[in-house]
């Protein structure tokens, strides 16, 4: 059993693979986190309880002042709000007597085998009970009447925990949540650098890392999705730690909508870190009787480094979070017609795309945007989701036939969550946007979110979808969400619940995408929102991959790619080949094979040479599918530390195969380069396919080999293969 209980010192201790997890229950039942890091056999943390002296004006509980102890600076494995705990609170609870004061101790706790599912949520699974192991702390607020469940579980193989909260209200009057974060962690230490992934349109998940310093610091989005700004992602990593060594924390929200992630650093420097709901814009009211869940935290230890902790959440993700027909099969190498014709389509232009993409060896063609209603631009038809025949006479029938006659799969766009003010739609049910009373609802590339909480809503954008996807033959669904939410408001909420709407929007949609996933189960789903502004966990169960960026220049995509790899793995990353203009195909090429590959481009345009280069690509793509799939990835030459280049490998988890690929942002004048592989068996020997050289897995990681000049021009690029021997 991977996690024990010792009665006698009233500890739990939760080992992963590689990292123990410590919980104490203290005098008065207080619930201590006492510790998290690399993994410890034995059970002796009696002495952390006590670690708490000099706490200038803390406050002590009156039974217990004898010994030092105060929530002021005890790790507290939870804390709350009002209870002499100053820290930033991961719970806050109003009571009916109007204070929110709140404070949970103790009261009983379960051990089993493997992991439940979140109710209407997205959430990892053990593949097997025998994967997994499941604890639950039931707490308890004696005045609120809250019954707090802390839910953990540990993965057997995999050096994996995840975090999630429950909150009953076993009292006989309502109770307001006003924040219930999913995970909290005490760290003895502020010895610790913050990586995050911040962005913009265009410019989604750049690293940044910068130490922590006292007082309160942290990322969010109070945007209604996660958002292109940031991603909800943090690693604690300590200030020594790198790519390959040292010690790294790192917390992933399985959460689509508003989040926050805060760490504060106390006057005694430890770090308290908490991950989950924003606090703002939430408050929720809980009936009697009612539980209210809170989304999923992943947490990954490691003491090996960056890249080590990328690695274990790639693994993770699909192994555990993924899920469907699309987890194990291959997927199809597509070409999507926006960038290719934006909204000018129709039948005959898209079957002849489909004719010289069948010649180059793609596999699907996506019709993207512009489909449906009278949908010419961005202002009108968002919700009118039936074929519009003047570009495609006779309805999908006579295009999806055409394109399977080529051989060919067939995609489709949506964008469910919005509506157009010109629309039959909106005309028909203009309270069906997301507003809220007196005030002119804001209006985003001119479309309004669409009521996501209300049921009719979802039934009628449902029947629509059901009617296309039923009555055809549909390989894909890309599932886009072009604006952010402003005026949070539904019709139908009442007053008192008013501040449950975004929530309750995310659990709508996440209501949508099962029913889609359930009910076509063959389709591939591709999640969007204008490029990754909602790349996340939560849209990883529904979608196995989501588009990066709508930025497809190879060279700004090396930022977009690095910056996704710190957690997701290349087999969701959306990563296409446009016609912009900044290298050549072949660097293209190389740059999207790092994700799922397709093309995005009117490929009647490309020259008979640019075919003969796609055409290998597409070969390259087959060749190495699998190794991008399963393998490993190593990132040897950040965009973010170097100028000039930037270099990967993927290897083989068997350590029998590399792919190597380096590309230069701009040429370097005068400079070595001695690139030193990683991830090998020293092992082995390894043939290069480029240069046919056999050479140790120990000299290609110690001495490395001389690619000084290798590509070194504005846009160049190579890559090399590696097989042992
Ligand atoms: C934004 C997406 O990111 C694009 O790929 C494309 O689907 C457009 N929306 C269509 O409006």
């Amino acid at each position: 059993m991977s996690i024990i209980y010792d009665k006698e010192r009233r500890l739990f201790k939760l080992d992963t693979s590689g990292s123990t997890y410590v919980i104490g229950v203290y005098e008065e039942n207080y619930i201590l986190g006492l510790y998290y890091g690399a993994k410890i056999p034995d059970m002796h943390f009696d002495d952390f309880c006590d670690r708490t002296p000099n706490a200038s004006f803390s406050l002590a509980n009156p039974v217990i002042t004898e010994n030092g102890f105060t929530p002021d600076t005890a790790p507290m494995e939870y804390g709350c709000s009002g209870e002499a705990d100053f820290r930033i609170s991961a719970l806050s609870i109003k009571n009916k007597n109007g204070d929110s004061v709140t404070d949970i101790r103790y009261a009983d706790h379960r051990i089993f085998s493997g992991k439940k599912p979140l109710p209407g949520m997205p959430s990892t699974y053990a593949n097997s009970d025998s994967e997994a192991t499941t604890l639950e702390i039931d707490a308890v607020d004696s005045v609120s009447g809250a019954l707090v469940t802390l839910v953990y579980t540990v993965f057997e193989n995999q050096p994996v925990m995840t975090k999630s909260v429950r909150v009953k209200n076993t009292s006989d009057e309502p109770m307001i949540l006003q924040r219930v974060f999913s995970s909290c962690n005490d760290f003895v230490t502020m010895d610790f650098d913050m990586i995050t992934l911040n962005g913009r349109y265009a410019k989604e998940r750049s690293i940044d890392r910068h130490p922590l310093s006292h007082g309160v610091q942290g990322i969010e989005s109070k945007r209604g999705v996660s958002s292109h700004v940031h991603n909800p992602f943090v690693a604690l990593a300590k200030h020594t730690a790198t790519e390959d060594t040292g010690e790294v924390y790192g917390f992933n929200f399985v959460y689509s909508g508003n989040f926050s992630a805060i760490a504060e650093c106390d006057f005694n420097d430890t770090t308290r870190f908490i991950m989950g709901i924003h606090p703002e814009g939430f408050e929720w009211t809980l009936n009697a009787d009612d539980t209210f869940y809170a989304p999923e935290v992943v947490c990954v230890y490691t003491s090996e480094g960056i890249g080590e902790m990328s690695r274990i959440y790639h693994r993770f993700y699909n192994n555990n979070l993924i899920r469907g027909k699309y987890k194990t099969e291959k997927r199809p190498l597509l070409i999507n017609s926006w960038e290719a014709a934006y909204f000018d389509i129709n039948t005959e232009k898209l079957l002849a795309f489909a004719e010289v993409a069948k010649e180059l060896g793609i596999e699907m063609l996506v019709m993207d945007d512009g489909w449906f209603g009278h949908r010419d631009n961005d202002r009108s038809s968002l919700g009118d989701w039936f074929v519009n025949t003047r570009k495609l006479p006779g309805g999908l029938k006579p295009l999806v036939d055409g394109v399977k006659a080529q051989g060919l799969k067939f995609g489709i766009w949506y964008e469910p969550e919005t509506i157009s003010p010109d629309s039959e739609l909106y005309r028909a049910h203009p309270d069906w946007i997301v507003h809220v009373d007196n005030r002119t609802p804001m209006i985003g590339r001119h479309q309004y979110v669409i009521d996501m909480t209300r049921q009719d809503v979802r039934d009628n954008i449902w029947d629509q979808m059901n009617e296309v996807l039923s009555s055809n033959d549909i390989d894909y669904v890309k599932w886009d969400f072009n604006r952010n939410i402003a005026d949070a408001g539904s019709a139908v909420l009442p007053k008192e619940r008013k501040g449950e709407f975004f929530h309750r929007f995310v659990l709508g949609t996440y209501e949508l995408l099962e029913r889609l996933v359930s009910n076509y189960p063959d389709i591939l789903l591709e999640g969007c929102s204008g490029g990754g502004g909602r790349f996340d966990p939560g849209m990883l169960y529904y979608s196995p991959q989501i588009w990066s960026s709508d930025n497809t220049d190879a060279i700004d995509r090396l930022d977009i790619q690095f910056g996704t790899s710190m957690c997701y793995p290349a087999s969701c990353m959306g990563a296409h080949v446009s016609a912009s203009k900044r290298t050549g195909y072949e660097t293209k090429g190389r740059v999207a094979m790092w994700g799922t590959f397709g093309y995005e481009l009117d490929p009647r345009k490309l020259t008979e040479e640019e075919k003969e280069i796609v055409k290998q690509r597409v070969s390259d793509y087959h060749r190495y599918y699998w190794l991008h799939r399963n393998g490993d990835l190593y990132r040897l030459i950040s965009p973010f530390e170097d100028r000039y280049k930037a270099a990967w490998e993927i290897v083989s988890q068997d350590k029998s195969e590399m792919l190597f690929t380096l590309v230069y942002m701009k040429q370097q004048t005068a400079s070595m380069l001695f690139l030193k592989f990683k991830g090998l068996d020293p092992e082995k020997y390894y043939f290069c396919e480029q240069n046919g050289k056999t050479y140790s897995g120990a000299f290609l990681m110690n001495a490395g080999l001389n690619l000084t000049d290798a590509a070194n021009s504005d846009g160049g690029s190579m890559t090399l293969y590696f097989k042992e021997k």
